[in-house]
Order: structure tokens, then C-alpha cells, then sequence
């Protein structure tokens, strides 16, 4: 997130004299509720290289719940799973299946994020809460966005624990090696038929960010499939929200596919950025990490779309990763096949040389490979 800064990032005009109102310093956790934390924090340590980091449950004191902490660079999930039969995470999983929850802003100021938001028209998730123990205080609210969705404003300037009150370090022995994640790049959202203005029009209003990119269905469809999308940034660029909804195809789209299997909107990947993407990947398939692959074809006319790059191509063909190019630069980029039962969340591996963009010149060879995919599930 350090890559990105304010002047960077061309703003359209009309927001440069907008105020922060709503100041964030990157992504401080993404909240995942899943069925079996336990297993899933196995899974996020051996295939993907996250390191564990911190425990929360029976032991800790909680009765109904149980969380794992995991890192690898700034990216931090936090993987939670019900105790108890009955209650809302529970229920949440018994909707959406395993899936993001909560996507936690590091903030200076969590009562005023909250005051400014809920201000603006955000509904309460719960009011600012101050959390204690020996290593200091964290104080969080929280403010519902697209589905059953969240923002938790985190402010820990006051906290010299490993995560916060209420979890303790968690340290075993089994700490597979890392696979040179950094930083959560993005985090895109699906919502439903004539949601993405609504929800981009929150962000703007209710938030402060400005849109950086459009697409249309002329840019993204292919035979079968299309969708519309925007992108939403904040003021200093660290948090981008593209925000994805179906537009008529001839058959069904990847986005609602999405919302039929998660029963509604909800976060559709995450992409997180690695400054080797060969090697990042490389990794991952060794661990079983199952990419979506693009034709072999791809590759013979790739270059005279993009022009020069620094890597050889071989090694991009052999793994399947993509490449784009804006008026910035670069940037290389793959898709995971959905991490889940449900054809609904994956996960993006991005490096970026320069390119400040998403992709856009990738979309269709992209939706032919999800659509084969469907197809596969029959689901198109
Ligand atoms: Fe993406």
C-alpha cells in the first residue's frame, strides 16, 4: 500500500477539492466467518504461506465463538467460526456459505469514522467500543455496506499487543514458509441488478471516495456473459472498491452465479499484490493453489497488445498469468478457481509495474475461462 500515493492517482477533477472526511490508513484485517476455522487457518497457512499470528476462543474466554489470527506481510485474516449452534454467524454461513464479513479500515480515529459515516446516511453495525488488556486499548465501530457485508473502523495507535484485547499470541510449531504476499491491492464487491450505482453512490457519498474507472458491458462481455463495473477509491489511494453488477448476456454471468450461490451481494475477490509474481505463484500451485488458465493462444499476440516487459514470457505462459498495460505501465496478474465449495469468492495474485488499473485488456480471454468453467458446473 505504500506504493500508491494522493498525486498519483488522477482524481477526476471535481473530488481533488473534496475533504477527507474519512482518512484511512490501509486494510488492518479481513473477516472471513467460515464453518471450520480451525481447518480453514490450516488451509491459509499451508497453501497460501500466512503465518499465524493470534487465538481467540473457549481458552481465551469466549463461549460461543472461536477466531484465528493469520499474516503474511500487511494482509491480516481473521478466520471465525460459531461454537454453538443457533446465532448470527451461524445463520450467516448457513446463507452465504464461508465469506467475507468484515473488511476493517485502519483508522486514526474510529469514533469519528463512525460519526462521519453514520452522519452521511451509513447504518449502524455497532457503536465505538473501547477494548482493554495489559498491552494497552483498541477502540472499533462498524457500519454495514453492500449484503450482509461490514466496515469495522479499527483504531490501534494505543496497542502494543499482537492483534488486539482479547485474543493471545498464537505460536506452532508448524509455520510453512511464506509465498511473498504484501498487501491487500483490492477487494471487489458483487451486488445485484442495478445495485452498482447505489452501492458506488455510498462509497462517494457515505465514505468520501471518488470513482477512478468505469466499465461497461461493451468493455466486459463476451459471448455468453457481461457485467458492469466501477471502481471506488479513497482519498490517498491505499483502499479501492471496485464494485461489480450482472448485465445482460445471453446466458447466465460469473456475477450472478456469484449472488444465486452466496444468496445476495457480497465480496468476490481479493486481490493481493506480490513484487514476484513467478515465484508467488510458482509457490502457490506447489501448495495446490488451482488457477484459472487462458488458451495457450493468449500468449502468441500478447506482447503487440502490451509491448515490452522486463520478464520473460515463458515463464508467465507456463503459469497462465496475464498481462495488461495502461498509459502508467504494466501489471501481471491471475485468478484462483473459487477457494470454496460455493462458486463464489477467489482470490487475485497482482504485480504491478506501474499500471494503476485492473486489468481491463485481460477481461474477455478471463470470462471465457470462467464461463468454461461454469459450464463445467452447469451453471452458464
Ligand atoms: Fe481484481
Amino acid at each position: 500500500m505504500a506504493t500508491l500515493d494522493n498525486t498519483s492517482l488522477h482524481l477526476p477533477k471535481e473530488n481533488l477539492a473534496a475533504e477527507d472526511f474519512l482518512p484511512l490508513l490501509g486494510t488492518d484485517h479481513v473477516e472471513l466467518y467460515v464453518g471450520n476455522a480451525k481447518q480453514a487457518a490450516y488451509y491459509y497457512m499451508s497453501a497460501w504461506g500466512f503465518q499465524p499470528l493470534a487465538y481467540a476462543g473457549l481458552e481465551t474466554g469466549l463461549k460461543d465463538r472461536v477466531s484465528y489470527v493469520v499474516e503474511q506481510d500487511k494482509i491480516r485474516l481473521v478466520l471465525t467460526s460459531p461454537l454453538k449452534s443457533g446465532g448470527d454467524i451461524n445463520r450467516h454461513i448457513d446463507k452465504h456459505g464461508d465469506g467475507v464479513k468484515a473488511i476493517a479500515l485502519w483508522v486514526d480515529d474510529a469514533r469519528k469514522s463512525y460519526k462521519e459515516t453514520v452522519q452521511r446516511g451509513a447504518e449502524s453495525y455497532f457503536e465505538p467500543k473501547t477494548l482493554e488488556d495489559e498491552k494497552g486499548e483498541v477502540v472499533l465501530s462498524g457500519i454495514h455496506t453492500y449484503g450482509e457485508t461490514v466496515h469495522v473502523f479499527v483504531e490501534r495507535s494505543k496497542y502494543k499487543g499482537v492483534f488486539m484485547p482479547g485474543y493471545r499470541a498464537w505460536n506452532p510449531h508448524y509455520k510453512p514458509s511464506d509465498v511473498g504476499l504484501k498487501f491487500i491491492d483490492h477487494m471487489v464487491g458483487n451486488v445485484g441488478w442495478n445495485e452498482m450505482n447505489k452501492w458506488c453512490q455510498f462509497y462517494a457519498h457515505v465514505m468520501g471516495f471518488a470513482q477512478l474507472v468505469s466499465f461497461d458491458d461493451k468493455d466486459i462481455s463476451t459471448e455468453y456473459t457481461a457485467l458492469m463495473s466501477k471502481v471506488m477509491s479513497n482519498g490517498n489511494g491505499r483502499i479501492k472498491f471496485p464494485i461489480n453488477e450482472p448485465a445482460e448476456g445471453r446466458k447466465k454471468s460469473q456475477i450472478e452465479e456469484y449472488i444465486e450461490f452466496y444468496n445476495g451481494a457480497g465480496v468476490q475477490h481479493m486481490a493481493m499484490a506480490t513484487d514476484n509474481i513467478i515465484e508467488t505463484v510458482s509457490s502457490l500451485r506447489d501448495r495446490g493453489v488451482e488457477f484459472l488458465t487462458v488458451p495457450v493462444s493468449y500468449y502468441e499476440d500478447v506482447l503487440d497488445r502490451v509491448g515490452e516487459i522486463d520478464e520473460d514470457l515463458a515463464p508467465l505462459r507456463d503459469l497462465g498469468i496475464l498481462i495488461d498495460r495502461d498509459d502508467e505501465g504494466y501489471l501481471l496478474q491471475i485468478f484462483t478457481k473459487p477457494i470454496l465449495d460455493r462458486p463464489t469468492m477467489f482470490i487475485e495474485i497482482i504485480q504491478r509495474k506501474g499500471a494503476k488499473s485492473f486489468g481491463k485488456g485481460n477481461f474477455k480471454a478471463l470470462f471465457e475461462a470462467i464461463e468454461r468453467e461454469q459450464e463445467s458446473r452447469g451453471t452458464l
